[in-house]
């Protein structure tokens, strides 16, 4: 094994200790306990020994630096040992089961905690609805410490402690005893890890901006103008509108500081192996508080090289696989799902090669889009050769589906390929926005643009799901026969959601028709960002209406519930099931075909405003899984924005 000693180092790294040590049972005896220690120890051993020459080369390569890599190896083993023992077993049990997050019994559901229940401890006191939904993955939305003041924030994605919970939702140790509930329930945690920048707010950053050399040196630090205007020149603008620019000059210092999102948002240096420590240190404390699933938030945008776009660089690779290793080494069980909103190409390599893995797990990014583009155009072309992209990926690469979350869409879509159909992008995502908007003759869609870039005439779009199905607006018109409709449509496109391998995520309150939340126009910390539209607080009133039958919320939830039911119940939706798409001679029909174990799924999906008559492939006996009736059977009457799930 490669030479690991420790010598100084320039600053102490922080403590592992974890909340749930104090909780942790020390076992009877001594040499029960020196046992259990010598079993750990091994362990450890051969887990750091199964990555060691491989981590090390990497991070040599990155950093040239063998004390600095010395430090990671004996915090790693810091971490193991601080690691709470009922979290040490589950990630044996994990280990074993191999990929535990892609069981078809896996149904999410992503969440504020202050919106959904206050608090922390709100939410483990309304674990009983997670559990009616049929959700047994949480995602807790940015719950860190950030500026108090919302528009310095950016959701809690602007993370001024990454050991300190924001105090108004609760403490570490609400978090540690959540995460202990959760598992007792079957249920798994995820938590963002906001690894790209730092809050101004951070101590790093409040110490770089009083001069102190070596924290200046965990950011990008710029006087000449002349780097800045290389950078804006081949950079791309992540807020063109809410935030132009990717530096923010600071009066005191005198000099401009690297900020690509937001100005209060200042990005990581990734170059000094010290962010890189100190990063994984505090990702190993999130990990040993119980979470199962860590986010990466915008990882493409972790490495950055003059001269170069700054995404997707090959070094931010480096660092993935290196986070994978050093999480399979001291905690296992846990998933790296990265945030990769990216053009496919760039998406998939985010899952590494099968020898040298990097995440578990990415968003569905494009296959999201190209669903709302279908919807707008009524035509699932494009939506049928994304499908079909995604199917020709091997089958251990899991995707995360989701219909929205809290952020915008953007129309990252194929515009090759839309080009070739006479749609040009320029006029194909002003149509898009329209659509949405509700502006078009036709549309019952609600919402509103997100960063419209006066430059480059670009804009993103924001709502729920129901408000883009048409939920608001028949609902504000009183419309029974228009709610029908959009009801059907939105309960479609879950279908088409659950019908993809992966996981499925739900936003709270998707599963009770929830619509768009104007308030945050009222709220000068929140006016200027549009994507909280979508980010209102869980309407508790509607989830009581589950239990009026008809009403909006019924209809949906506890359809919602049959299809997680069957899902769950269908060695067809199997994420190792044979999946393909089936050509049928009408644009606006989506249909999937899904086998295993001699069954044969097809699930056929009406992306059109009017009734459509399906021929099946053959006339055969065939069950609907929907309403469990079996019958011989030559074509289907099948009404707009309808679907079916028939089994062979
Ligand atoms: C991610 C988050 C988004 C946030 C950004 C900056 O893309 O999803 O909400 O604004 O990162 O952290």
């Amino acid at each position: 094994m490669a030479d690991t000693t420790r010598t100084t180092t320039s600053a102490t790294p922080a403590s592992p200790t974890t909340a749930s040590d104090a909780t942790t049972t020390a076992p009877a005896s001594k040499t029960a306990m020196r046992m259990t220690r010598a079993r750990a120890d091994a362990i450890f051993a051969e887990r750091l020994a199964r990555h060691h020459d491989e981590l090390r080369w990497l991070y040599m390569e990155l950093y040239d630096n063998g004390d600095m890599f010395a430090e990671l190896c004996d915090e790693m083993k810091r971490f193991f040992d601080a690691r709470d023992n009922k979290l040490k077993k589950l990630d044996l049990a994990r280990e074993e089961a191999g990929a535990w997050y892609r069981a078809t019994d896996m149904v999410g559901m992503q969440m504020y905690i202050d919106n959904f229940a206050g608090t922390i401890k709100g939410v483990e006191k309304k674990l009983d609805y997670i559990e009616r939904c049929h959700v047994n993955y949480i995602h807790l939305m940015p719950f860190l410490d950030t500026p108090a003041d919302k528009s310095r924030s950016d959701g809690g994605y602007a993370v001024s402690d990454f050991r300190r919970v924001k105090p108004e939702l609760g403490t570490m140790g609400d978090l540690a005893h959540l995460a202990a509930t959760c598992h007792a329930k079957g249920i798994s945690l995820c938590m963002d890890f906001v690894m790209n920048h730092t809050s101004d707010e951070h101590e790093w950053a409040q110490r770089a901006r009083a001069g102190e050399g070596e924290y200046m040196s965990r950011y990008f630090f710029v006087r000449d103008q002349g780097i800045i205007d290389r950078y804006t020149r081949d950079v791309p603008q992540v807020f063109p509108t809410t935030a132009p620019g990717h530096f923010t000059y600071l009066p005191e210092l005198d000099q401009c500081v690297m900020t690509q999102f937001y100005p209060y948002q200042w990005d990581l240096n990734y170059r000094n192996p010290r962010v890189f420590n100190e990063m994984m240190y505090n990702f190993l404390f999130l990990a040993n508080q119980g979470i199962d699933i860590i986010r990466i938030d915008a990882v493409p945008y972790i490495w950055k090289q003059l001269g170069t776009n700054c995404r997707n660089l090959k070094q931010v690779h480096t660092i993935v696989r290196m986070m994978r290793m050093i999480g399979e080494i001291v905690c296992p069980g846990i998933v790296l799902l990265g945030e990769v909103v990216m053009a496919p190409v760039e998406v998939a390599p985010y899952f590494g090669t099968v020898e040298k893995p990097e995440c578990h797990m990415l968003y569905n990014v494009t296959t999201m889009a190209t669903t709302w583009n279908t919807v707008a155009t009524r035509d699932a072309r494009l939506l049928r050769q994304q499908t079909d992209i995604v199917c020709s990926l091997p089958r251990s690469y899991t995707f995360l589906n989701y219909l929205r979350c809290h952020d915008d869409i953007g129309w990252g879509l194929d515009y090759g390929t839309l080009s070739t159909w006479g749609m040009a992008e320029v006029p194909h995502k002003q149509y898009l926005n329209d659509y949405f908007q509700g502006h078009t003759p036709g549309s019952v869609s609600r919402g509103e643009l997100y960063n419209a870039d006066p430059v480059t005439g670009d804009a993103r779009f924001c709502a729920t799901t129901a408000s883009m199905c048409g939920i608001e607006a028949a609902g504000f018109e009183g419309d029974d026969a228009a709610m029908d409709i959009a009801i059907r449509k939105d309960i479609m496109l879950h279908a088409y959601m659950f019908t993809q391998s992966g996981l499925p995520i739900i936003y709270s309150g998707d599963e009770v028709g929830q619509v768009n939340d104007y308030a945050y126009k009222d709220d000068p910390e929140k006016a200027e960002d549009s994507r909280y539209i979508h980010r209102g607080a869980f309407n508790w009133d509607l989830a009581e209406k589950i239990e009026e039958p008809g009403s909006v919320q019924q209809r949906i939830f506890d359809t919602l519930r049959a299809l997680e039911d069957i899902r769950r119940g269908e060695p067809v939706f199997s994420a190792d099931a044979d999946v393909h798409t089936k050509d049928y001679d009408d644009t606006s029909i989506l249909w999937i075909v899904r086998s295993r174990g001699g069954k044969t799924l097809h699930a056929v999906f009406n992306f059109s405003d009017d009734a459509k008559t399906i021929w099946m492939p053959e006339t055969a006996e065939y069950t609907d899984l929907v309403s469990g009736e079996t019958a011989e059977i030559a074509t289907i009457a099948m009404p707009s924005w309808g679907f079916v799930w028939m089994l062979r």
